[in-house]
């Protein structure tokens, strides 16, 4: 059966669904090769999408759009070997991505993210670095619903006041560290102050191209995100060939960085590398954050 046939089958398969409102708890041990079987013998015994099989759907993406914040160390249980994602789940289990998204949309609703997630500052990491980047949780205001109906769910996530960021400590470093601050055109005087405060000594903006972004009535467009460049100590860099300030790469979902970003990091900068306020791990650093 082709794609467009599967994608059609699941439209019509949606009518019949009634949403969900309860969502199943992620259990702390999941295993993906034993879940996979597990739908395939639920799918095939009943011929039919029981209750069953979405909590199971439900936990298995829930799981997996976690795996790339679980870290080495992790000790919750969860099995999921490498090279396998959402994706090759959904394949795994005889459908496409897409109608398996279909599905799960018609029963539980919007997806929900990681943006429930809140808590108190965690404790920093003990180890010294040589290279911290810091994405911290402005404060943004929330546009209020009724005026922006399409806004995606996952636009929020716990958010701390300026002068919170400003008194963070960061990590221990190393005599030269280089630090890279992520900021928008409206905390730019509050990241500078950053700075300051941390004893960071300002070097250079970096600037991240975006397609489209924002526009105020009257205003132009913002269509550029900027990170800060300073130093501890000296500037020193593994390279610093095709190392430049502006670089353009797509978007991702709200708030994500851009992984060209995270990639140029690393290849141009020193070890041990810290990713402060992180989502998802990037390779060749360790990550700090409420959400990993
Ligand atoms: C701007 S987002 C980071 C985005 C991330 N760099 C990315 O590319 O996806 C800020 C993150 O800080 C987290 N956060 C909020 N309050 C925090 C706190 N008090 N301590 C640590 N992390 C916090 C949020 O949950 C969110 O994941």
């Amino acid at each position: 059966m082709t794609k467009k046939h599967q994608i059609v089958k699941a439209k019509r398969k949606e009518d019949s669904l009634m949403l969900k409102s309860e969502r199943p708890s992620i259990p702390k041990k999941w295993n993906y090769r034993v879940s996979v079987k597990r739908i395939k013998q639920l799918i095939y015994k009943w011929k039919n999408l029981t209750d069953e099989v979405f909590d199971e759907l439900y936990i298995a993406r829930k799981k997996l759009s976690q795996k790339a914040a679980l870290r080495p160390r992790d000790t919750s249980g969860t099995f999921i070997p490498v090279d396998k994602n959402w994706t090759t789940y959904c394949e795994d289990i005889g459908h496409s991505r897409q109608v398996v998204n279909v599905w799960l949309l018609r029963k539980f609703g919007q997806k929900e993210t990681t943006s429930q997630i809140t808590g108190s500052t965690p404790s920093l990491p003990k180890n010294k670095y040589r290279t911290i980047v810091v994405d911290p949780p402005w404060p943004i205001q929330r546009i209020p619903r009724a005026e922006r109906p399409n806004q995606p769910k996952d636009y929020a996530y716990q958010t701390m006041e300026v002068e919170e960021i400003q008194k963070l400590e960061l990590p221990a470093s190393q005599e030269n560290c280089n630090v890279f601050l992520w900021v928008t055109h409206k905390f730019l005087p509050a990241a500078f102050e950053c700075f300051d405060r941390w004893g960071v000594r300002y070097v250079c903006t970096f600037v991240w191209h975006k397609p489209g972004g924002f526009q105020v009535y009257q205003q132009p467009q913002r269509n550029c995100e900027f990170v800060l460049f300073g130093v501890i100590g000296k500037s020193k860099f593994r390279t610093t060939k095709n190392f430049k300030c502006c670089f353009a790469a797509k978007r991702g979902k709200h708030s994500e960085k851009p992984r060209e970003f995270y990639e140029t990091i690393e290849r141009v900068s020193l070890p041990l590398r810290l990713d402060m306020f992180a989502r998802k791990a990037h390779k060749g650093f360790k990550v700090w954050g409420l959400e990993v």
